[in-house]
């Protein structure tokens, strides 16, 4: 999703900028620019200068713009196609900005502007915070961009750039994440951490509803009625710097780091202390769990763990559809937000509305200076490293220890005892490399010409099956579903025909019998079936068995999914696209 950066620097200013956005490029984007505040000369005052493009950061190589004060943005379409024109920064009059969120009023806005003689020249939502700016300056920048903000409703986080200001940079946020930062003779803002890393030593989150601004070679943060807020820069750890790519995709080398980010995260869990959620979880009579996309199927996996070790109920929601329920959610209830980037919008929302409510919010997220660990009372931290390709892969088997740890946690602070399978998480680093080397390439090579596939489990692999079906759309698309067996017979079997792939998990000893059925099912209809599972004599139920290595069972899922993650990725190879840069699709999802 849009990415925006900020940098005043007396020198290299338009560099520092560009190497910014190469690092926002991970998000998603699809078009990128820069404007810089220029001297006039000979007639003096200042101007802008601005190059952006459709396409890639790359587009905005060549010369460099020259100036000491900027600001950048890497743009995910939302009003208006990937263009020229829609692509950041926008300028009106004395004004430049740009911008990352939604402004939800910009029609009624951009109609009252409209007819007051503004004339827009792209079709996004941000042009008009850009014109409203412009309209409601009376000689103080600042004045103007919060009076502008006042009038928004939405989503934003933007800087802006006057030209009666050189060395400036006004920002504000509302829910997108943004972030103000020192380098050695350089200042920034941007949405996020790692892009800042090997350019900025300090840093320090903006609150939401908060205003970062840049002025006299200083940077400061600042609340709604423009007072400095004392609040200090922490260092950036250099583990924050995002990776280099090598051979091969992000996701390729996502998948080979699972054992080690496994490992890492186990180390933090144990070092982790829970004392202070052990009220808010020994009081529960129930949790929610709320996330979206591969996170919702680790909060699935949640809701599994407590209801079988914990024996109360788990109401587990996609963050999206979670607001607008009016959830009978309140205090003495427990909610648990799964996020990696910890700055998806839903699940961002969802963990709000529900701490308004009285709720006690346990976040579980691989960003510890993100929004979600920002409102959380209680933040557990996945060690899964940085995780560039857009499709989930280590993070998702660490948010599924992190899940089950909890759960264990929630057992013990109810019970003074753990589950029978605590003693074994060590074996999960082991067991993730062996599931590693499960070869699934001669399966992608049979089903990468597939129109649609199914994915079936019961019991605890419903989850697997769900999590495979969403790889395999996200960049191999192929229509995918994942589904519980028992469904089969119930409206999903009507597809199945000759060589139609279905691919079932079963890691349950007790529900082998049952999904054995229902692969036999697909098989009479002429299917082609696959089974993953540690058990070997249930090999001949399927035309292809893939063994799993054993773990106690309720653990199984955390490897399981592997296999499926990389066939996933060989089947997107094979049929000739990026696994890292899925259509449409982008890592870190800031709008609702
Ligand atoms: C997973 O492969 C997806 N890219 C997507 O479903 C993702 O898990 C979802 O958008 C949630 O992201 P988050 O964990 O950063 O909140």
């Amino acid at each position: 999703m849009c990415g925006i950066a900020g940098c005043f620097s007396e020198k290299g200013c338009y560099e520092k900028l560009l190497r910014t956005l190469r690092r926002l490029e991970y998000r998603g984007y699809d078009s990128a620019g820069i404007a810089l505040l220029r001297k006039n000369r000979p007639r003096g005052g200042y101007g802008f200068s601005v190059r952006k493009k459709r396409g890639y950061v790359s587009a905005l190589d060549g010369t460099r713009l020259s100036g000491s004060t900027g600001i950048g943005h890497t743009r995910w379409a939302t009003h208006g196609a990937p263009s020229d024109v829609n692509a950041h920064p926008h300028v009106a009059g004395k004004f430049a900005l740009v911008h990352n969120g939604i402004v939800e009023n910009y029609a009624a806005l951009r109609e009252e502007l409209t007819a007051a003689g503004e004339t827009f020249v792209s079709e996004t939502d941000s042009e008009v915070i850009v014109r409203l700016v412009s309209r409601c300056y009376k000689g103080d920048f600042f004045a103007a961009v919060r009076d502008a903000c006042a009038r928004l409703e939405g989503s934003y986080a933007v800087a802006v750039l006057c030209t009666d200001f050189p060395g400036e940079i006004v920002c504000a946020r509302k829910k997108s994440p943004l972030v103000a930062a020192a380098g050695k003779n350089a200042l920034y803002v941007c949405s996020d951490v790692p892009a800042l890393a090997g350019e900025a030593e300090f840093f320090c989150p903006a609150g939401d509803g908060e205003f970062i601004r840049i002025a006299g070679g200083k940077i400061f943060l600042c609340d709604g009625d423009g007072k400095e807020i004392e609040r200090p820069f922490v260092r950036l750890a250099a583990q924050s710097a995002l990776p280099e790519k090598g051979e091969g995709s992000f996701m390729e080398k996502e998948i080979a780091e699972i054992p080690q980010a496994l490992a890492d995260t186990l180390k933090s869990l144990r070092r982790t202390d829970f004392a202070p959620c052990a009220r808010p979880l020994r009081g529960a009579k129930r949790l929610f769990a709320v996330a979206c996309g591969t996170a919702y199927h680790a909060a699935l996996a949640l809701r599994d763990m407590v209801e079988e070790e914990v024996k109360i109920p788990v109401l587990c929601h996609t963050a999206s559809e979670f607001r607008y329920r009016g959830p009978l959610i309140g205090e003495g209830d427990v909610l648990v937000a799964i996020s990696q980037s910890g700055e998806t919008a839903d699940t961002l929302e969802a963990a709000r509305g529900a701490k308004e409510r009285g709720a006690y919010v346990v976040a579980v997220t691989n960003a510890a200076h993100s929004s979600l660990a920002a409102l959380a009372d209680f933040s557990l931290l996945l060690h899964a490293g940085p995780e560039i390709a857009v499709a989930a892969t280590k993070s998702y088997v660490c948010q599924l220890l992190c899940a089950w740890y909890l759960a264990a946690q929630t057992l013990f602070f109810k019970q003074t005892r753990l589950p029978a399978w605590f003693g074994e998480l060590d074996r999960l680093p082991e067991a993730a490399r062996a599931a590693l080397g499960c070869d699934v390439s001669a399966l992608a090579e049979q089903f990468s010409g597939a129109r649609g596939m199914y994915f079936l489990g019961r019991g605890q692999d419903v989850v697997t099956a769900m999590e495979g079906a969403l790889k395999v759309k996200e960049i191999a698309y192929i229509f995918a579903e994942g589904y519980a067996a028992g469904e089969l017979k119930h409206g999903t079997l009507a597809l199945v025909e000759e060589g139609f792939p279905v691919a079932a998990a079963c890691t349950v000893r007790a529900l082998a019998p049952k999904t054995c059925n229902a692969l036999a099912e697909v098989k009479a209809r002429g299917g082609v079936t696959v089974l993953l599972s540690q058990y070997r004599d249930l090999a001949a139920a399927a035309d292809v068995f893939v063994a799993l290595p054993p773990l106690p069972e309720p653990l199984m899922p955390a490897v399981a999914v592997i296999p499926l993650q990389k066939f996933a990725c060989d089947m997107c190879r094979r049929r000739g696209y990026d696994p890292d840069k899925p259509r449409n699709l982008a890592k870190s999802v800031t709008v609702e």
